[in-house]
């Protein structure tokens, strides 16, 4: 099958499981400014899986708080509406597609390439000062999620595609135009554009090849960009080809970095990854 409309073909994907109410429900509350914790923390509290992933993570290295959290009206008010948003939206996204194999490939290498891409952009997130850097690394998580979606949803063109980067040694960004007629990022961006998530997300989706694109929230795309690169240098997980791309540029240039500032995010990769490995238990 070659797509031609990628928008088309997200919305018409059999068996995509649609966002739980819980979760549709849960994101009206936070964006309406009435909303207090009390009320957030009610609609959570009738998911308990969410509410012991949300203390798990409060309590993790993730954010290395130095008191125990013990309630989700704790965590709301400690971490916030916004970092709360993104923990209750990248563990559900995660929970959507678990792990199998396809084509001699494991989903779960995708997932170990994002889980490495939003560590190490959540570290250079901390490290721009940047207050969003759930979302950020919720960006990184969620990056490839076109990808998944080609896996599942398009197995024999995904074996396809993967037999052709084994062959031919070409980018797996072009093995998927060849084979699917579009590549993971259009179509990663179409489906979190239909479920309505943040613009950063929708647009790391969307730009982390090319971050020049981004006209908007190009901090957060040109962190993904680069945390992919590293991801990829540092072998974590696989991004479905073994070629290393160089950093952008222009989103080198839009992060201000030196050269220092590369060796520092490398001597830190292994901390960033223990800081995040909380994730790592709940994509099981
Ligand atoms: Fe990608
Ligand atoms: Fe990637």
């Amino acid at each position: 099958m070659k797509i031609r409309n990628p928008r088309e073909f997200v919305r018409d994907i059999e068996g995509l499981p649609t966002l739980p109410n819980l979760y549709t429900r849960f994101r009206q509350k936070i964006y309406d400014p009435k909303s207090s914790a009390n009320d957030i923390a009610e609609i959570i509290s009738a998911d308990q899986a969410i509410v012991s992933n949300i203390l798990k993570i409060a309590n993790s290295a993730f954010y290395g708080f130095s008191r125990r959290i013990s309630s989700v009206t704790h965590a709301i008010v400690i971490i916030g509406f916004n970092g709360i948003h993104h923990i209750v939206l990248n563990t559900t996204v995660v929970k959507m597609f678990s792990g199998q194999t396809q084509g001699g490939f494991d989903l779960s290498r995708i997932w170990e390439h994002s889980l490495g891409t939003a560590a190490i952009a959540k570290y250079i997130a901390k490290k721009k000062e940047q207050k969003n850097f759930e979302e950020v690394f919720t960006a990184g998580l969620l990056h490839d999620i076109g990808k998944v979606i080609v896996f599942k949803y398009l197995p024999d063109e995904f074996r396809a595609v993967m037999e052709r980067v084994r062959e031919e040694n070409i980018p797996i960004k072009e093995a998927e135009a060849r084979e699917v007629g579009v590549d993971h990022t259009e179509i990663g961006k179409c489906l979190l554009e239909e479920w309505k998530f943040p613009e950063s997300l929708v647009r790391a989706a969307a730009y982390h090849d090319n971050p020049v694109l981004a006209k908007e929230k190009k901090t957060e795309v040109s962190i993904v960009h680069l945390a992919n690169v590293i991801t990829r240098a540092f072998e974590i997980g696989s991004g479905g080809d073994d070629l290393i791309s160089p950093c952008n540029e222009d989103a080198w240039n839009h992060l201000g970095f030196a050269l220092e500032d590369l060796d520092d995010i490398a001597a830190h990769v292994d901390e960033a990854l223990r800081e995040c490995a909380v994730f790592k238990d709940l994509m099981g």
